[in-house]
């Protein structure tokens, strides 16, 4: 476990006893920052080992410990993660023990940021997370809430029982290994003209969180994403699209070939009927535009003879569990997953989301939770649906 200089530091203590009673094997290491959050003393009581920051040691160096060190982990996590340390990761830099520990070892890195919410947005620190992301680094979070510095937004490190559940799911079996799984994220835009367009507030969030755990868990993951500023999540194929029409096409030339399809994107119900092909003027009066149906993929899939199992998801603002069950037995889907949007919170745009599950059989609550930790509880509750549709197919 590394421990960086962020005020969430104070949480490691905490982290490292849920580790160790989980049956983990712990170790701390702290950059020199790190001991002004939190004390060596505390981390070394409930770890039951010494504590290491310094690169120089010449007690530990005598046997080159931090090589040593860097063979015996398993897995390294970065709770949390500062700025500052991204910045030394993403550069490859090996300047402390923490840094170069992370370099010298052949062990998943998993790392949760921590930090102040302009800090997180800045675009620096952006594409040192998509670095680091792409050469395979899981990010965990961070989670939005109240900051420590007064302010809300995103930036605050997961809870210690979220991390260790992330870390818990990094040595699962992988038991998605296997299946094919096609998922559709994010808005459509529905031109109008060129440069306007119709679009929703997803984020296309939500899918990507569920295409991150799918492959997590072994299974090869076909991403259609409509246009969303997300890090594609590493090992997964992404197709980029912009319109419904778009996304209808990239995904019923996929989903023959799936055993899965999980239909997070909201897709525009409408399009413009005639898109102008100049930018329509102001004028003094009203403007009126006709729109005309959008073709249903989630119908088109789930009506598929042979086609993969289809999971939809319904959108509500009023009447969730009834339009959600109305939308299952129409669309003939094999499960849908309901989501209340339009709230406080919750839904699109945001980092956590709640869920309601239900499939002919049965219904499943998920509470709310972040949008990364609803995506693996989503998948538990599909496992034994796609093993019973596995089952039934080959009696
Ligand atoms: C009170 C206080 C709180 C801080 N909290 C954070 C934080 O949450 N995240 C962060 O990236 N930096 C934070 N910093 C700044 C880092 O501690 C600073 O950049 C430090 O050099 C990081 O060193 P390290 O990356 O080697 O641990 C904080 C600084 C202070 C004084």
């Amino acid at each position: 476990m590394g421990v960086s200089g962020s005020i969430a530091a104070y949480k490691t203590p905490e982290l490292a006893r849920l580790l160790v009673r989980a049956g983990a094997e712990v170790r701390a290491v702290t950059t020199a920052a790190a001991r002004q959050f939190v004390t060596p003393m505390t981390l070394q009581a409930v770890t039951g080992h010494e504590v290491r920051e310094a690169l120089f040691d010449r007690a530990h160096e005598a046997a080159m410990g931090h090589i040593e060190l860097a063979r015996w982990a398993e897995r390294i996590l970065i709770a949390p993660a500062s700025a500052g340390f991204i910045e030394r990761l993403a550069q490859g830099r090996a300047d402390d023990l923490l840094s170069t520990l992370c370099l010298a070892s052949d062990a998943p890195r998993l790392l949760a940021p921590a930090m102040n919410r302009r800090m997180w947005a800045d675009e620096a620190v952006r594409d040192n997370v998509a670095r680091l992301r792409a050469r395979g680094v899981r990010i965990l979070g961070p989670a939005s809430g109240s900051l420590a510095c007064g302010d809300e937004g995103p930036g605050r490190m997961l809870e210690p029982e979220e991390l260790v559940e992330a870390l818990a799911e990094d040595f699962a079996p992988p038991s998605w290994r296997g299946r094919r799984v096609l998922i559709t994220a994010g808005p459509t835009h529905e031109a109008i003209d060129p440069v306007r367009y119709i679009a929703n507030r997803s984020s296309g969030r939500m899918g990507f969180a569920i295409a991150e755990a799918v492959r997590q868990r072994g299974g090869e993951v076909t991403l259609v994403a409509g246009p969303v500023t997300l890090d594609t999540p590493v090992g997964v194929t992404r197709v980029d699209v912009e319109s419904a029409r778009q996304m209808y096409e990239a995904v019923m030339s996929r989903a023959r070939q799936q055993d899965v399809f999980i239909a997070t994107a909201a897709v525009a119900d409408y399009r413009p009927l005639r898109v102008a092909r100049q930018k329509i003027k102001k004028t003094e009066g009203d403007l009126s535009l006709e729109l005309t149906a959008n073709p249903d993929i989630l119908r088109a899939v789930a009506g598929l003879p042979d086609g993969p199992f289809t999971l939809g998801f319904a959108a509500e603002t009023t009447r969730l569990e009834a339009h959600a069950r109305e939308k299952l037995r129409a669309k003939r889907l094999d499960a849908i997953a309901a989501n209340q949007v339009g709230g406080e919170r919750g839904g699109f745009a945001c980092d956590e989301n709640a869920l309601t599950v239900i499939w002919p059989g049965g219904r499943c609550d998920l509470p709310m939770q972040s949008k990364q930790r609803l995506a693996y509880r989503l998948l538990d509750v599909l496992e034994p649906l796609l093993n019973e549709k596995d089952s039934t197919e080959t009696a």
